[in-house]
């Protein structure tokens, strides 16, 4: 813990020291790229001194912790408005030395669609978000800017019996979403929205366009779950639509308590939610709801009519005490609505959750004893905006290969648990004392959940697991120190990921602080397990 502590602080000294060092090379490089641009023909742009550069820059960030005046801003943000633009913004911001952050919905949970530590061009995909649905094959076309409530929208408009597997918050971006995973509603019937990529357009760091016979199995296998922002740029996703009954059922049930009466239900969801059928989708938000109570809100989905959901649910789980007036029948795209919290699914900047937020994440892989439930529950009374999540697993889930693609955590994930602590603008200052209350949380799960390694998903990116300084890292040793956050969140496929790495970036253009490093060819590496080149 005290490792990773450090590591954090070494960051946000890096991130404090960075501005004032780099006005001058800033400038040149404006120069540079805006002259590169408007010589392909791409205009939308913007720079530090225009009118609207803080508007882009902040319009889709949703962790405002990375508004923060100690993070590095951008040199240029660029809007493409076609392939051809997107290739040119690539092959600009490389001429000009900038890293690029691409950046599609803008919800990495570490802003790193947002921020770097050296001058960078934020390449906004916005303007690309076009989906289009081809009723013969039931497949879609979706520019990666699109997010998750557009296209439910346009699959909903072309053919309401059609579905997509893909997660609830209709303002995330499918580019960033998609190349993690990505779970829903749907997940446990059709798998992640990764697990239904069925072709996609990938810019690469040279600015070629390939599809997924030219960038090859191994590279297409990596961009589905392999995680955003170390392979290029994702301009399209072919995705596999699914059918979905007329009538389906949503449903929220309430409960509150003490510590001891909330664990015990949390117990009893931990054997039912993940055995379900696969039409069922049954979560849980636990959080406290005064200095002695805790409440805990079960959200739950049924591809189905109410009346069978009622029936398995009383059957399985009465302690739920579920009844009618709590359920919503309706068609597959107003329980997308439903769980979107009646938002737009159309307003991709009208997001109900954006805020200054520490997320971390866990995989349990066995049912946690009450007692170690009723000692987060303790913790949680110490903290009026700290919660956590409970995601059933099971279903397709448990039935996918756990190296179908880089998404490893199938059968041996019986739930996830999402922490979660916010606070105001105005507590900024103390941000310390929430972000130690959540690794106190987490530390305290240690003994319940994954371990060797401790996994989470990739699309629950953390830092706290350890960032890689691009800088000074041997590029030979750089695998070796990427595993502390690649086996988490890969398990057995990190190597594959690393190997399609130095296929499709040698170079390493596309990188992050938690991105999967290249192994180059002069490396003589006997460790590195199987063969690195076909
Ligand atoms: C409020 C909220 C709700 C969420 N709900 C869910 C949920 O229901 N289910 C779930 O599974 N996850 C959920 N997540 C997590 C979410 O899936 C990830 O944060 C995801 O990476 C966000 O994608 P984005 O495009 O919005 O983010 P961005 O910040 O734009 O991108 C995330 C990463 O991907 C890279 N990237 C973006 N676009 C591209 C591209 N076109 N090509 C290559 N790389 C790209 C970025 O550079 C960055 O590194 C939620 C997150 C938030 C904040
Ligand atoms: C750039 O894109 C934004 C977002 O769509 C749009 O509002 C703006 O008008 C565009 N600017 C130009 C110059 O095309
Ligand atoms: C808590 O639960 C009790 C019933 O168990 C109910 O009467 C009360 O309204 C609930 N409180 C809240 C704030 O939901
Ligand atoms: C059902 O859900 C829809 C969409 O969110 C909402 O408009 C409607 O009011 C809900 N009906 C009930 C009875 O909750
Ligand atoms: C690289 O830099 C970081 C701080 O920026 C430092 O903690 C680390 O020790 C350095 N590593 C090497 C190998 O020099």
């Amino acid at each position: 813990m005290k490792g990773e502590r450090i590591l954090i602080l070494l960051l946000h000294l890096f991130y404090f020291l960075a501005p004032p060092a780099c006005c001058t090379c800033t400038h040149q490089h404006k120069e540079d790229i805006a002259l590169c641009l408007t010589s392909h023909g791409l205009t939308n742009f913007t720079t530090p001194h225009s009118p609207h550069y803080n508007h882009f820059l902040y319009a889709s960030l949703n962790n405002l912790v990375f508004s923060r005046p100690t993070f590095l801003r951008p040199t240029i943000i660029i809007l493409p408005h076609n392939l051809d633009q997107l290739t040119a913004a690539i092959r600009c911001s490389t001429q000009s030395s900038l890293t690029i952050r691409l950046r599609s919905g803008g919800h990495s949970y570490e802003g790193l669609s947002s921020t770097a530590p050296a001058p960078f061009a934020i390449i906004d995909l916005m303007n690309l978000a076009r989906v289009t649905v081809d009723l013969k094959t039931n497949t879609a076309w979706a520019e990666s800017g699109a997010t998750l409530g557009m296209i439910y929208h346009a699959v909903a408009v072309a053919a309401p019996n059609l579905g997509f597997p893909a997660g609830f918050c209709a303002t995330v971006g499918s580019g960033g979403h998609f190349s993690g995973g990505g779970y829903g509603m749907l997940a446990r019937m059709y798998g992640l929205a990764a697990d239904n990529v069925i072709d996609a357009v990938l810019v690469d760091a040279r600015g070629q366009v390939l599809d997924r016979a030219g960038m090859g199995e191994d590279v297409f296998w990596a961009i589905r779950g392999g995680g955003g922002g170390s392979w290029g740029a994702v301009y399209s996703w072919k995705i596999q639509l699914h059918p979905v009954p007329k009538t389906v059922t949503s449903f929220t049930v309430v409960r509150n308590g003490t510590s001891t009466d909330i664990a015990k239900l949390l117990h009893k969801w931990q054997f039912v939610a993940p055995k379900l059928d696969d039409e069922f989708y049954l979560n849980v938000l636990v959080a406290p709801e005064s200095a002695n109570r805790i409440s805990a809100q079960f959200r739950g989905f049924y591809a189905g009519p109410w009346a069978r959901a009622q029936a398995t649910l009383t059957r399985v789980f009465p302690e739920l005490g579920l009844e009618e007036d709590q359920c919503n029948e309706s068609s597959w795209i107003e329980a997308v609505f439903y769980f979107s919290d009646g938002k737009s699914l159309l307003d991709r900047f009208d997001d109900p959750l954006r805020g200054f937020f520490k997320l971390k994440g866990d995989i349990v892989r066995e049912p946690i004893p009450p007692e170690g439930l009723k000692g987060a529950m303790e913790r949680l009374v110490k903290m009026p905006t700290g919660g956590f999540g409970c995601i059933p697993n099971g279903g397709i889930m448990h039935r996918i290969k756990t190296n179908a693609i880089p998404y490893p955590h199938r059968a041996n994930n019986l739930f996830e648990v999402s922490y979660f602590v916010s606070w105001s603008e105005e507590e900024d200052g103390e941000s310390d004392t929430y972000i130690d209350w959540i690794r106190g949380l987490h530390g305290y799960m240690t003994p319940f959940v994954s371990k060797d390694p401790r996994a989470c998903e990739v699309n629950e990116l953390d830092l706290d697991y350890g960032v890689m300084n691009w800088e000074n890292v041997s590029m030979c040793d750089a695998w070796k120190v990427a595993k502390s956050w690649g086996e988490r969140y890969f398990m057995g496929n990190y190597e594959r990921l690393v190997r399609a790495k130095t296929l499709i970036d040698p170079n390493n253009v596309f990188r992050h602080p938690q991105s999967i490093p290249p192994l180059p060819k002069s490396c003589r590496v006997p460790a590195f397990p199987g063969p690195l080149y076909d």
